[in-house]
């Protein structure tokens, strides 16, 4: 199936196409996986310290560069924290290197496997039907043919309809060969209008950020509210789910705490690549990125050498014109970033009007965010998605959102967010986008 054919497919025979597609399929249920290839992290311990300065924090990573650590969350600022899973074989190294830096530290997480088998549970105890309502995809963690599933039927479901349409096409395929499947919702009203870009899970293990962007898709889709029928009057809405379908699987079926791609690495043993450091503007490996396959923020041979990253740049150079903004989801800590992020003296001309808008979706959301440019006022990292979007393919307001939690929330911590939290989290972020698309209209008017 080449890419630019199916691109210019109508709807009726995309419909065709996918069902295709979605039989060849085999659907796996994360409770039906096996459970002995699943990497288990039985006495890992999670752990959370402040880091004072940029300084503080580059010191850490080479003081800790011996020891096998997987951060789940790197400081963004000065007195940010720094979460990080360790091993127990490796714990006393860890806080050797803490006391060394005189960084103070809490274990926020007892037993990594525990908290992972509480998400498991808890997505197992949300029924499911033999044939589900589309409904049902939004209040649980989905695998990726179950998404591809959800937006064939949102599609068919929109087909007779005079008034909203949705689009499926697939923008290219994975490593692994899946389809990188995006949604395009707008009302048939004869008028061109500008776009908003939205996409989700560039990192494996963020699943609230899929999760998130399936609920907006529902809601531009069916919701009668007088906001979404504003924004679907005023705007285009493209909607990609999951950005890297290869890494979320495998953080479904094999690894929890996965947050790469999965492409093979010359010269390597370790797979994958981040995703949101191979993107080709000002693309650096040494700024918050890393030459080395084995770390979780490896950026590649050179940019663009995945095609996930490509795939979706080569979109947004597309239709770079007509696309106004994007907003790229990620989790966690509840920021909300703007670029420049690949230095920390690359600041946006325009970054006054970038932090408005940011402050006019945030301003209705119940939680709060704390908004910054990627690389000035917050630590700098290169190759991300956002500076590509603005740099590279003049798309004006660019943003990263790191969604919640921002601390621990009923027991869970981090990535690990109860699907029970989904619609809730949704609703809030939703608020924020109603404003936010409301405020962008007004200042393209
Ligand atoms: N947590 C995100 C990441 O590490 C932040 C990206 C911000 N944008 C940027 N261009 N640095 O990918
Ligand atoms: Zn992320």
């Amino acid at each position: 199936m080449r890419n630019g054919l199916f691109q210019r497919l109508c709807t009726c025979e995309m419909i065709g196409v996918w069902s295709v597609l979605v039989a060849t399929l085999v659907a796996v249920d994360v409770s039906a996986a096996d459970d002995t290839q699943r990497i288990r992290y039985d006495g890992y311990t999670v752990h959370q310290a402040v880091s004072s300065s940029h300084d503080q924090f580059q010191k850490f990573i080479s003081e800790a560069s011996h020891i096998p650590l997987n951060f789940w969350h790197v400081p963004h600022a000065d007195n940010d924290t720094l979460d990080v899973m360790v091993g127990p074989e490796a714990l006393n190294d860890l806080q050797a290197v803490f006391d060394k830096l005189k960084m103070e530290s809490k274990q926020v997480v007892d037993n990594v496997e525990s908290l992972f088998e509480k998400e498991r549970r808890s997505m197992h105890h949300i029924k499911r039907r033999a044939t589900p309502s589309i409904h049902s995809y939004t209040v649980n963690y989905h695998s990726y043919s179950e998404i591809i599933d959800y937006l064939q039927a949102v599609s068919s479901s929109r087909a007779k309809s005079q008034n909203v349409h949705a689009d499926v096409f697939s923008i290219g395929k994975t490593t692994q060969g899946k389809d990188q499947a995006m949604i395009k919702i707008y009302r048939n009203d004869g008028r061109a209008k500008p776009a908003i870009l939205i996409d989700g899970g560039i990192h494996a293990r963020e699943w609230i950020a899929p999760a998130v962007v399936i609920n907006f898709i529902y809601q531009l889709a069916f919701s009668s509210d007088h906001h979404i029928s504003t924004m679907l009057g005023d705007f285009d809405w493209y909607l990609m789910p999951l950005v890297n379908p290869d890494g979320y699987e495998y953080s479904r079926l094999r690894d929890r705490s996965w947050r790469k791609t999965m492409n093979v690495n010359a010269h390597s043993s370790c797979k994958g690549t981040d995703a949101n450091r191979n993107f080709g503007y000002h693309w650096d490996p040494y700024s918050g990125g890393s030459t080395n396959p084995c770390e979780e923020v490896f950026a590649g041979d050179h940019n663009f050498s995945i095609p996930e990253s490509t795939n979706l740049g080569n979109f947004m150079r597309q239709h770079g014109p007509s696309i106004k903004a994007y907003l790229t989801f990620h989790s966690y800590g509840q920021y909300f970033l703007y670029p420049y992020g690949y230095s920390s003296s690359a600041v946006a001309p325009d970054y006054a009007e970038l932090a408005s808008l940011a402050r006019a979706m945030v301003q209705p959301m119940s939680s709060s965010y704390v908004i910054g440019s990627s690389g000035k006022d917050l630590y700098p990292a290169a190759g991300g998605s956002d500076d590509y979007a603005k740099g590279a393919c003049g798309i004006k307001y660019s943003y990263t959102v790191e969604l919640p939690p921002r601390d621990s929330v009923g027991g869970y911590t981090g990535f690990i967010l109860s699907p029970s939290q989904i619609p809730i989290v949704a609703a809030d972020t939703l608020t924020g986008l109603k404003a936010f698309a409301i405020e962008l209209a007004r200042r393209l008017h």
